[in-house]
């Protein structure tokens, strides 16, 4: 069969992804090919040679299928931030806030101390800058930055204060990865937005909204909605953030070719693993490898019964085909942290019905719902521990800074193909295990947080704080 090119191919995409009620492609876009828009990646941002970068949060605006201009927020542009490349060794980092209130930049998935970790003891106020001089000493990994101002972390990054990091080792050619940013190389943050009739980016969440976290009716791709990707005819590699407040994808292609899972949320995996459904949760990143070079235009979908359309590629013979074949494998297995652990705790994600009826909220760990002012754990620096999570009422997904951990258990079992990496986020669907090394010191004045990545949770109290000493 011949491949189709990417004008056809793109246009006979657009006739498949119309079923369930999200679609990646706003009504009234199909019907002509010239109609589409190619996906664009956020800007680059490369650290390497100058060893230092630059924010700044500004306000900017957005609009979809020549609807309004939707006031939004981002680092740099109107709406996100530019994918940052950095690599192992100092990084001086600064971070102005232009917006009429605080901010912050929290690198999630970055191992610094807690003092650089950008959380909400890090508020950077209007006008004002934050300057930290970080260093850089983790493995190659696809990790992310966002607000993190306690209450307002859902609205902030709903309004698009986010975007990705790439820390590399510049080895990536060797280990026969595709490295060309845009080309072969894709970075995709994966984000649903409530678009209402007039083509307005809604924020306005009930309290439903708040208990099962704000959902959207349209996928957004890096900020754009119904745009198609150009790719070579050959190996590509997708770097995916699940950036949304609340939505996790459980993504297939529609015609069913695999996805080759090659990194979670730390780094790479040892060997890839042939999927045909990922899952990712909110704050969940995984780089996967695609092969383009047979017929066809694939859609990658989200949902198993209802699924919709996320985004669709398109082959464009034009573009240059590096790779061609899958790597076989890119080190040792993960360290294996079982049975080095000091301690074991129990951590409950609770939420309550009750206190939500009565507008209250009852987002908590453990009962306690998130206090500035109270420290819940104490770690002992440079020592291991087993943390068992349990999930009340849906399934949360659960974060840790300052630490990257395994999953040791799933409800029992053994951990699904997503978790069985370096992990920062796991989605909790009834009891998790993990076991994670506390490497980097956090204070009482700047500890390190542990929370529901469901932002709405997130802000109802569904988080913790602990110091590393
Ligand atoms: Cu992605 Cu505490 O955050
Ligand atoms: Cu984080
Ligand atoms: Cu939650």
């Amino acid at each position: 069969m011949k491949r189709r090119h990417f004008m056809t191919s793109a246009a006979a995409a657009l006739a498949g992804v119309s079923s369930g009620f999200l679609t990646g492609r706003p009504a009234g876009a199909a019907g002509s090919a010239s109609s589409f828009t190619r996906l664009e990646m956020p800007p680059l941002l490369d650290t390497r040679q100058s060893g230092r970068l630059s924010l700044s949060a500004r306000t900017g605006s957005l609009s979809f299928s020549g609807g309004p201009a939707n006031p939004t927020t981002g680092f740099n542009q109107d709406y996100l931030g530019p994918t940052i490349i950095m690599q192992n060794g100092p990084l001086a980092a600064e971070v102005k806030n232009t917006l009429d209130e605080a901010v912050s930049v929290h690198w999630h998935g970055l191992l610094v101390p807690g003092e650089h970790d950008g959380g909400p003891h890090l508020p950077i106020g209007q006008g004002e800058s934050w300057t930290p001089d970080m260093m850089i000493a983790q493995q190659p990994a696809t990790a992310w930055y966002h607000s993190h101002i306690h209450g307002r972390t859902a609205e902030q990054v709903y309004s698009g204060l986010a975007g990705v990091i790439h820390v590399t080792d510049g080895r990536d050619a060797e280990r026969g990865l595709p490295v060309d940013y845009g080309v072969d190389d894709l970075t995709l943050v994966l984000q649903d937005r409530r678009i209402d009739q007039s083509g307005r980016m809604v924020y306005d969440p009930s309290m439903m909204d708040v208990m099962h976290g704000f959902m959207g009716n349209r996928m957004l791709v890096n900020g754009q909605s119904g745009a198609v990707a150009a790719v070579p005819a050959g190996i590509v590699r997708l770097r995916l953030l699940n950036g949304s407040n609340a939505r996790s994808y459980a993504l297939s292609f529609d015609d069913g070719r695999l996805m080759h899972l090659i990194a979670t949320d730390g780094g790479f995996l040892s060997a890839p693993v042939a999927l045909s459904v990922l899952n990712i949760a909110p704050g969940e990143r995984v780089e996967i490898l695609v092969d383009f070079s047979g017929s066809g235009s694939p859609v990658l979908m989200s949902g198993i019964e209802q699924p919709y359309g996320v985004l669709e590629f398109g082959v464009d013979d034009t573009m240059p085909v590096r790779i061609t074949g899958l790597p076989e494998n890119f080190g040792p297995e993960p360290e294996d942290l079982a049975g080095t652990e000091i301690r074991t705790r129990q951590l409950s994600l609770d939420m309550g019905m009750g206190g939500m009826m009565m507008g209250g909220g009852g987002f908590s760990i453990n009962q306690r719902p998130f206090d500035m002012n109270r420290i819940d754990l104490e770690v002992a620096l440079g020592t291991v521990e087993r943390w068992v999570v349990r999930s009340t009422m849906i399934a949360h997904p659960f974060h840790v800074h300052g630490a990257l951990f395994r999953v040791v258990s799933e409800n029992g079992a053994t951990p699904r193909p997503e978790n069985l990496g370096w992990k920062d986020t796991v989605l909790v669907t009834n009891e998790a295990e993990i076991i994670m090394r506390f490497d980097q010191p956090a204070s009482r004045d700047k500890p390190f947080m542990y929370h529901c990545h469901i932002l709405e949770h997130e802000d109802a109290g569904m988080m913790g704080q602990f110091t590393v000493s």
